[in-house]
Formats: C-alpha cells, structure tokens, sequence
C-alpha cells in the first residue's frame, strides 16, 4: 500500500493558490502547522494577502513601511476586525474649539493632512509611530481683507518637507502656496480666477488636471502643464465636484441644487468638458428644495461592484447617500427630456436622523466602508456596503450642534472637522494618548475617558431604528 499523500507533497504552485485565497487568521494558524507549511506563508503568503486586501491609507504609510508583511497583515486583520465591531474606535479633538463658526475644508497627502478653517491653515504631519502632529498654524495674510476665508483647498504636490497647495477663497480667489518650513508663500497659479466675487465652492485635482467650481456653478479645467484651461458653466448654485481620469471616459461630476439635474456627470473630451450633462445621476426627488448634492466621491475599493473609477458616490440633502455605477445598462430619459438618467445601484440613510449629507469619503476597514458627514449634532454615518443594514452613527468629541463640513476616510482613521473643531475617530489597534496633539478641554465630560486614550462620544446603531415607509422604499441594498 503507497504511504498516504501529505500537504506538502502537493506541488507548490497548488500550494501557492491555496494560500492565495486565505484569510490572515486562517494564514496564522497554518504557520502553527509545521515549519515548511511557517516558511511558505512567511515568504509567500503574508505578502499575497496584502496584494488581495489592499488597504489604502494616507497617514499609516510611513509606519506601515517599518512593518513586515506579517505585521501589516496583522495590523489590517486588526483594523477590519475593530470595524466589524464598530464600537471599538478612539475619538480625539485635533485642537482646541474654534471662535466663532467656521466652515472649514480639509485636504491630504501620504505626509499630512492640511485644514482650512477660516483665515488659518493648520499642517499636521504623520509620523511613523502612527501618530498625527500639529506642524504649524498659519494665518494667512491682512484681517481686514473682505471675504478671504478659505473655502476650498487641495494638495498638487507634497514631497515632504514642500507643499504646494491651491485655495479658494469666499471672495473667488483662487491662490497657489508653497509651504515650507513651517511658512507659506503665496504664488500665481497657471489658472485665471473665473469666478469673479463669488465663493469658489470646490477644488480638485487629479495628476496636472485641476477642476475649480464656484458657487454659481461656473467651472473652470485647467491642464496644469499647459496652463489650458476650459470653461463652462452649469447656470445654477453648485456645491461640489469630483474629478475621474481613470475612467473609460475621463468626466467632472457635479454636485448642485436642481431638480433634474442635481448631479450631473460631463464628460471630458480632447477640447475640453462637455458643455452639457452627459449623464444625469437620479433620485426620486420631486421637490427643489430637496434635490441637492452636497458631496461626491468614489466608490470604497472593496465595493461589491469593485474598485471601479465607473461608481459615484453622492451626499443628498434628503439624507441618502446614493452609489451610481456609470456602466449599468438601465437607463432613462431625463425628468426634462435633456439627457439619460441613470438611477442609484445602492441607496442608504441613517433612519433615525435624515439629515442633509455636507461631506462623504470612502475606504475604511475592509477598504468597504463610507462615511458621511451629516448637517447636524457633529454625527458622522457609516456603512459596511457589502452589508449596508448595519450602519451605525457617531457624534464626534464636543458633540457640537453642527454640519460636519468635510470628511476624510483611510483605512484606520476618519477625519472631520465642525464649526468649531478637527476631530479624528481611530479604529486602529493601540492608540496611545500620544498619537494625537493633547487638547485641554473645560469640563469632564468633553475629556479622556477613564480608560485613558478618548473622548466620551455618543453613538447608535441604525437597525436598532425604526425605518419609516417613507425611507423603507427608497432604500435599494
Ligand atoms: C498592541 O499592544 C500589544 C501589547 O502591548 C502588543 O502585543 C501588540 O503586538 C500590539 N499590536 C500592534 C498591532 O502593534
Ligand atoms: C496636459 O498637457 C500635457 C502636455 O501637453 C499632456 O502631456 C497631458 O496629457 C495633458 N493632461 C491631460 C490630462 O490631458
């Protein structure tokens, strides 16, 4: 009788796709197995699950870069799982509360994360520990000069120690500054200001293309090598826009308050942006007040539709969250006969609260999560889309009575900021109380919890809601 077949008498490519399809847990417990079964997962395994589990960050990179696969591994089984539970985060306010309210914007780089809040820039720097440091505060420029708060912002290149940065301004500047050791000097960029005393709403870049948009929806592209630059106007109050290149047609996606046409897609052609919507993203919407988009973004790379650049994903005043993908096939004509419709693949709300959605970003544990700014009580709303019925709601430290205007999403941490702070939610394993700037607070309540690390923040899960007719159609899992 042959002796009985082992494992590791199969040969290694099959060995190999077997380990291709594992999970870290399963992966850790065949490196108990043995030492042959330890060295194939050693050298191959840990880093084929990190090319299939991809976790896109901006502030985990240069810890990330001290790890070896095993532990980035076990550093990305921890943060999916703290997700899962989606109670285990730490809350921390980036700074002490603003004056006055603000609206402020933020923008990121692999080395840091700059927030406009009024007339100051605040640079904080990742470190490798992971921690968040603030790096400088800068006031830009003469108090008296009207309407120069910051009203939009974006990073064009950041190689460490010199950013160069584009701001919009309420007053319709649009100004270039280079900051380096810890001072800011401003520059002309290669664009015009298009949008002559009117708040410029929006600004985003994407390699040497740059899409500027002012409030009354006068857009301007400008191909940053050439200084090209191409206009068109959309004629109605705009809020936002989202940029693709990757696409099978590069497009501008805009977000603004019109009844059919709150979010249109242009897309972009050798002589520039389509002057008129090539698509249409739609909604069941029939009152005006309703039918706006406050904010786009892509789709979270682990999205059941894929990583595609074709999927949209938007922040309605009624408080959905609506994903498009641009290939689907169901198409229809415009409520106003102008142009094809497509309508949402996914839609999803926070049943307890529909508030307007201010700000949305995707990523998260499991790279399948979107988070969404909401216009009061500082809540942010997240959803696991390959299980949408679960989301749950978090009011940020300070629990302030306002709009979270802006949100940044990577694999661990969300950012965001309110009137009156920056605030981050970590769901990473180990937070120190010093991964984040030591803010003193006034009273008890808005400080550490006894267990050390964050701040009290209250949170509520949404199927734990009662979902209301209403919203129960509109909701497409
Ligand atoms: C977290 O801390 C524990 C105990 O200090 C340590 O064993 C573990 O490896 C740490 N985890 C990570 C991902 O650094
Ligand atoms: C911008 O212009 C440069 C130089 O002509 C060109 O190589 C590049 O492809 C242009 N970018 C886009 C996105 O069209």
């Amino acid at each position: 009788m042959a002796a009985p077949l082992s494992l590791l008498d199969l040969p290694s490519d099959v060995l190999l796709s077997i380990i291709d399809i594992l999970d870290a847990f399963s992966l850790a417990r065949l490196t108990c197995v043995c030492k042959p079964l330890k060295a194939l997962v050693d050298d191959f395994g840990w880093s084929y699950y990190l090319k299939s589990n991809v976790r896109p960050s901006y502030g985990l990179g240069k810890h990330r870069e001290l790890l070896s696969s095993r532990a980035r591994a076990k550093y990305d089984a921890l943060v999916d799982h703290s997700w899962q539970r989606a109670h285990s985060f730490v809350a921390r306010p980036l700074l002490r509360q603003w004056r006055g309210k603000l609206q402020p914007v933020m923008t990121v780089s692999e080395h840091r994360i700059v927030i406009g809040a009024g007339r100051s820039l605040y640079f904080y720097t990742f470190t490798s520990t992971p921690a968040v440091k603030l790096e400088a505060q800068i006031n830009l420029e003469n108090p008296h000069q009207h309407g120069r708060d910051i009203t939009s912002l974006a990073i064009l290149d950041d190689d460490g120690t010199n950013v160069e940065l584009i701001a919009g301004f309420e007053n319709g500047d649009i100004q270039g500054l280079d900051y380096v050791h810890k001072t800011v000097c401003p520059f002309q960029p290669p664009i015009d200001s298009l949008h002559q005393g009117v708040a410029v709403k929006s600004i985003k870049n994407m390699d040497d293309m740059l899409l500027s948009l002012s409030a009354g929806g006068d857009v301007a592209i400008t191909n940053l090598t050439t200084a090209d630059s191409s206009c068109i106007q959309l004629e109605r109050k705009s809020w936002t826009s989202y940029l693709s290149l990757r696409s099978s047609t590069p497009f501008a996606a805009f977000g603004t308050t019109a009844i059919s046409h709150a979010l249109d897609i242009h897309y972009m052609y050798e002589d520039g942006l389509s002057p008129v919507a090539s698509l249409t993203l739609g909604s069941s919407i029939q009152n005006a007040r309703q039918a706006a988009v406050y904010a786009i973004a892509s789709a979270p790379p682990a999205a059941p539709w894929g990583a595609s650049p074709e999927i949209v994903v938007s922040g309605w005043y009624d408080g959905r969250v609506r994903c498009y993908d641009l290939r689907a096939r169901t198409r229809t004509l415009s409520n106003d006969g102008h142009s094809t419709m497509l309508t949402p693949v996914m839609t999803v709300a926070d049943p307890l609260r529909c508030e307007p959605i201010y700000s949305i970003s995707s990523g998260g544990g499991s790279a399948s999560h979107i988070a969404a700014g909401t216009a009061r009580h500082s809540v942010v709303s997240f959803w696991d889309i390959r299980n949408p019925s679960r989301g749950w709601s978090v009011h940020a430290p300070g629990n302030d009575f306002s709009p979270v205007y802006d949100v940044v999403l990577e694999s661990s941490r969300c950012y965001g900021v309110t009137q009156s702070r920056a605030f981050v939610l970590d769901y990473g394993p180990n937070v120190t109380q010093d991964a984040y700037p030591h803010v003193p607070v006034n009273n008890a309540r808005d400080g550490l919890t006894p267990a050390g690390h964050g701040f009290y923040v209250t949170q509520y899960k949404h199927w734990s809601q009662k979902i209301s007719g209403d919203l129960a159609n509109d909701l497409l899992y």
